[in-house]
């Protein structure tokens, strides 16, 4: 099969179009025909060589977190999804034609394939943060950094849920934010008065790593209602840093449902053929993606 691989540490051009073996699913896995995989912020940080868990990358190494596809094998154990069913999910090495996948959902009727290997990983880092900075119905939730993917799915999930949300983005994506249903103004110089002037903030949530943290403790009142996924300064600040992935399994359940009621789409904004995951990596490094960039295979 063809897959992305790199031998080396570096920028985007160290990605390569490979031919490499089939992987096959372990226990308690399927493998997926994929049919496009998301392009998430953390896949050219492990290119780079960022430190960013207990495991060291192992060279060469494949791409890739989240897919969607067709199952088209089953691991030991496994049961509730069928050969030939079409999922959504997370694994590993997914900018290839054929990936395992650890955690699934049944992809929900209308949702493409291209448009369903944008969720996974913002989904469940979107439930597993709005749980963790413990904001309920009726409060006021900011979120720096709220136009990208992991933004798209907080506003979205959190106007399900009855909270009011404020988001910061850049003057192009003011009007996205609001048809999330947030209430929003710009980042950049006087952002914190623009955001007292929209209303009390009860927690807030860092998506950005825009260094933004002693402005969002002082905007809560409490560093314990303040978390970042993109500032290794937290401790600094008293603010705690969400990063275990793969925390809240029922995420994709719970996404799925959303999808399916309506509450919970996020747009593609752009997408690339598999040989060109460079393209991929330097548009997404940029910084400034309106929802999700995905590869389709
Ligand atoms: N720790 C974890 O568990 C975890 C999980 C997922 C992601 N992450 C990290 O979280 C970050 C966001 O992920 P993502 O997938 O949502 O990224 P993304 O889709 O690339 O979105 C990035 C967003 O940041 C906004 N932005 C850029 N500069 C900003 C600034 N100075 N102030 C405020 N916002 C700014 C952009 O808005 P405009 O385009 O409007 O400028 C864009 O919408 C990445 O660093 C990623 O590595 C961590």
């Amino acid at each position: 099969m063809k897959k992305i691989s790199f031998t080396e540490f570096g920028g985007p051009e160290v990605l390569r179009l490979v031919d490499a073996e089939e992987p096959h699913a372990g226990p308690g896995q399927v493998r997926i025909a994929v049919r496009a995989a998301g392009v998430n912020p953390v896949d050219w940080r492990i290119r780079e060589g960022q430190k960013l868990g207990a495991h060291p990358v192992e060279l060469p190494a494949g791409v890739g977190l989240d897919a969607a596809g067709v199952v088209d094998e089953l691991g030991e154990g496994v049961d509730g999804v069928r050969i030939g069913d079409p999922v959504f999910g997370e694994g590993v090495d997914t900018y290839a034609e054929f990936a395992v996948l650890t955690a699934w959902a049944r992809i929900p009727e209308g949702l493409t394939f291209e448009e369903a290997a944008g969720y996974p990983s913002v989904v469940e880092t979107a439930v597993r943060i709005i749980r963790e900075v413990g904001v309920e119905a009726g409060q006021t939730l900011l979120v720096s950094g709220a136009s990208g993917g992991v933004g798209s799915a907080v506003l979205q999930i959190a106007r399900d849920r009855g909270i009011t949300v404020i988001g910061t983005a850049g003057a192009a994506n003011q009007d996205y934010l609001r048809g999330l249903g947030a209430l929003a103004t710009t980042y950049g110089e006087g952002w914190v008065e623009r955001v007292r002037q929209l209303g009390q903030v009860d927690a807030a949530l860092d998506l950005a790593g825009s260094g933004v943290l002693a402005e969002l403790v002082a905007l809560t009142g409490n560093p314990e209602k303040v978390i970042t996924i993109a500032d290794l300064g937290a401790a600094d600040y008293g603010v705690r840093f969400s990063g275990v992935a793969g925390s809240v399994p029922d995420a994709l359940a719970a996404a799925a449902d959303l999808i399916a009621r309506g509450k919970l789409h996020i747009p593609v904004d752009k997408a690339y053929a598999l040989p060109d995951a460079a393209a991929a990596h330097a548009d997404s490094q940029a910084g400034h993606t309106r929802g999700r960039r995905v590869i389709l295979v």
